[in-house]
């Protein structure tokens, strides 16, 4: 597996701005009022978050372009197959829980529209809004611009209580947003940093790069930066991958972790934490992924109720009755085997941890609280 860039000694810095991916979304359901209230209780700087339009034109705050992951639309709708947002009306939206699949304390959250997301937000913290998927969601942006020429509190200069961001992947939706509304800042999300000319060019008219923190490169960093472009990459979920991006310059960065983040950046970290048991390894290969959890302490662990989600907050056991012994390991095996003293198996059947592109794992104690985090690029 390729580590992650460790490149050591930089101290912690409180400069960089901190994004909250689709809310706390590590420790909520994303896109849900529970995730943005979390998200600002934490201290975030900014709510990333992602818009697309319902059959009946409107606005919506959700991040997949259908319903299935992140709601129950496979039961409350079950022969509507494929559940493709933009194929349902705001009121059927809004009959779905979009919180029980992530667990049932947050059963009964809705997809909230997105004139109910700024009259959340209300002014306590800035917003960073994705354009999502222009291509199934035709007349995205002049919808958008429509809609936040009624709330004038949020796009005149001056008048703004938080800073407003408007991104997209899609440069042609985003020139549509900026040919309706120009003072508002945009931000292109892209994988990869544009190449010399094209990226000058861009630097004309948009006002920051969002890249994949995997796949940034220090050079591409520099050009970003000598541009005056400001400097933001998604999403970053690891003490290690902080500390990267700070190295490179970043002017804040997209997390689904905003509270250690926020811990980190003002040189606090406490994740990895006082519990004792850090992620040693991901093993992402199927049939036989799993993860490697060390105690580091000096006292036996008793990880009972323990999970761990990945970066799209699935989540699998750590088992029960085990007792990780000092300076021991369990080793968390995604797929089906057979138990023993320091191997526990979720017996599930299909993949787990990302083996394309890399992938990310919050491990939480069974009170949810997050004990550490770890990142791995492949
Ligand atoms: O803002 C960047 C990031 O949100 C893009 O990825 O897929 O989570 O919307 P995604
Ligand atoms: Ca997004």
């Amino acid at each position: 597996m390729a580590p992650v860039p460790r490149p050591g000694a930089t101290p912690p810095v409180s400069r960089a701005a901190t994004y909250a991916h689709r809310g706390s979304s590590g420790l909520a359901p994303e896109n849900t009022a529970a995730a943005f209230e979390l998200a600002i209780a934490e201290g975030a700087d900014y709510i990333e978050t992602d818009v697309q339009l319902s059959a009946d034109g409107e606005l919506v705050i959700i991040h997949d372009v259908t319903l299935a992951r992140t709601t129950d639309a496979r039961t409350a709708y079950a022969y509507r197959a494929p559940w493709n947002v933009h194929d349902f009306t705001l009121a059927e939206l809004k009959k779905l829980d979009a919180g029980g699949w992530y667990g049932t304390e947050f059963s009964g959250q809705r997809i909230l529209t997105f004139d109910e997301l700024l009259d959340l937000l209300g002014g306590r913290v800035g917003l960073n809004l994705e354009l999502k998927s222009p291509a199934v969601n035709p007349g995205l942006a002049q919808a958008v611009a429509a809609r936040l020429r009624r709330r004038r509190e949020w796009i005149e200069p001056g008048a703004r209580p938080q800073p407003l961001i408007v991104g997209s992947f899609d440069e042609q939706a985003l020139r549509d947003f900026h040919t309706q509304l120009p003072d508002v800042p945009v931000s292109l999300i892209t994988y990869d940093v544009p190449e010399g000319g094209k990226l000058t060019g861009l630097a004309g008219w948009i006002f920051s790069v969002n890249p994949d923190i995997r796949r940034l490169r220090p050079e591409d960093a520099v050009r970003v930066i000598e541009v005056g472009m400001a400097l933001v990459p998604w999403t970053v979920d690891s003490p290690e991958l902080w500390r990267w991006a700070l190295d490179l310059g970043a002017d804040g960065m997209i997390t689904n972790y905003p509270y250690a983040l926020r811990d980190m950046l003002h040189g606090r970290g406490r994740v990895p934490g006082a519990a004792g048991v850090v992620i040693e390894d991901i093993s992402y290969h199927s049939p036989d992924a799993h993860v490697v959890l060390r105690n580091v302490s000096d006292q036996p662990v008793d990880v009972s109720g323990w999970y761990l989600r990945n970066q799209a907050s699935d989540r699998i056991e750590v088992g029960a009755g085990y007792v990780i012994p000092p300076g021991g390991l369990l080793r968390v095996h995604t797929g089906p085997g057979t138990d023993d003293a320091t191997t526990y198996h979720n017996g599930r059947t299909t993949g787990f941890w990302n083996s394309t592109n890399g992938d990310s794992a919050g491990l939480h104690r069974a009170d949810g609280a997050i004990v550490d985090l770890y990142a791995y690029i492949i």
